[in-house]
């Protein structure tokens, strides 16, 4: 049976990028292979979060995650730190990372160039990409070995899919070339190459409703599972549109075109083709897309939400499936890295 895994740090709640990106897929594939989810408590370590919030972090993902459908039985549901052997893989490695590679992934370069903004007191696009001015910003090793890290957790099961949005390909083009140079480097297969899984369908990504790129909880544009009917609407029917398109069959401009792309993950397909006609003919009404596209929205997420609060307040059953998942995990883990540092040479005196 195939394995699989992916994580989410524990940065704040889910929004309908990390579910429709990420944990939509986790649910519908848990029955059919061996999965592995957890909660990516250390990658969550690279912004500081005070130590009074850590717990409740990993905790909400954990209750939305289960909210959403993920199933204890089916799956193995755990929390990275409780699996230490994932920190011994990512030391080893980080033996065969090169620095030069770490400094050139995009995710990388977009923290730092934020940083920098945030130190300088001005925007990112007032920094240039080559910068190379480091005054008065500490970019943290762990922010720069964050792919390494991401690679141990999937290499620690042997993992054969990942399941994640657009994002997170250049980190799992990594995790299968750690997997490589492991590979060659000791002359065994310890390393399957893990590959991206969305049911043969492209990588999604789930626009903002700002007009910018892509939703997410650091950009602030997110609209949560947790949201209330009232939070949604507000925030869809705060969507960037203008004035309407002049003439029959215009192009559509990104921040309508990403109005539609929500649409098409939460609404009846005749509701779409209805405002798509709309649209082409020149008779739409943004207001009346966006009172649809709240609606769907909260009708969507409701039995999610619904369950979230309660399960949140569950110390047993929380305790129960952490338990459970950390112990299944661990023992999947300690497996294979009984291989990995038998290739590399540790021996027992
Ligand atoms: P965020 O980007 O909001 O901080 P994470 O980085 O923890 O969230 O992402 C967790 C998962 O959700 C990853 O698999 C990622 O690819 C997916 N994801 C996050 N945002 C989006 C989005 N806007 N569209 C598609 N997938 C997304
Ligand atoms: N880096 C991923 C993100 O920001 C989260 C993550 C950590 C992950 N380890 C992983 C995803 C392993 C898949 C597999 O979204």
């Amino acid at each position: 049976m195939k394995t699989v895994v992916s994580g989410i740090r524990s940065t704040g709640h889910l929004h309908l990028g990390n579910y429709f990106g990420a944990l939509r897929n986790f649910v519908k594939i848990q029955e059919q292979f061996n999965c592995f989810y957890f909660i990516a408590d250390l990658h969550s370590l690279t912004t500081h979060p005070h130590p009074d919030d850590f717990h409740a972090s990993v905790r909400t993902i954990l209750a939305e995650y289960l909210a959403a459908g993920l199933d204890p039985e089916k799956c193995t549901l755990f929390v990275q730190s409780d699996v230490p052997e994932v920190s011994e893989l990512y030391v080893l490695l980080n033996m065969l990372a090169y620095k030069g590679e770490l400094e050139r992934t995009t995710s990388f370069k977009d923290k730092v160039r934020l940083a920098k903004a945030q130190a300088r007191g001005v925007a990112v696009s007032d920094v240039a990409e080559n910068d190379q001015n480091d005054e008065g910003v500490n970019i943290n090793a762990g922010l720069l070995t964050y792919p390494v890290l991401m690679a141990s957790d999937i290499l620690i099961h042997r993992a054969n899919y990942v399941p994640v949005g657009k994002d997170q390909m250049q980190h799992l083009e990594f995790a299968r070339t750690l997997a490589r140079r492991f590979n060659n480097m000791y002359g065994e297969e310890v390393f399957p190459e893990p590959e991206a899984f969305n049911f043969g369908q492209a990588p999604i990504k789930v626009p903002g409703l700002d007009g910018s790129g892509k939703m997410g909880k650091s950009e602030g544009n997110g609209i949560y599972l947790y949201d209330d009917e009232k939070t949604i609407t507000k925030k869809v029917m705060r969507a960037l549109t203008d004035s309407g398109p002049k003439e029959p069959n215009s192009p559509m401009p990104d921040y309508i075109q990403n109005l539609f792309t929500l649409m098409a993950l939460v609404s009846e397909p005749v509701v779409i083709d209805q405002f798509k006609a709309a649209y082409a003919d020149c008779s739409i009404r943004y207001g009346d897309l966006k009172k649809q596209l709240a609606a769907d929205i909260c009708k969507f997420t409701l039995p999610i939400r619904e369950r979230i609060d309660d399960i949140y307040n569950n110390d047993e059953f929380l305790r129960k499936v952490t338990r459970q998942g950390a112990e299944k995990a661990r023992e999947s883990a300690a497996a294979t890295l009984a291989l990995a540092r038998k290739a590399v040479g540790f021996k027992t005196f």
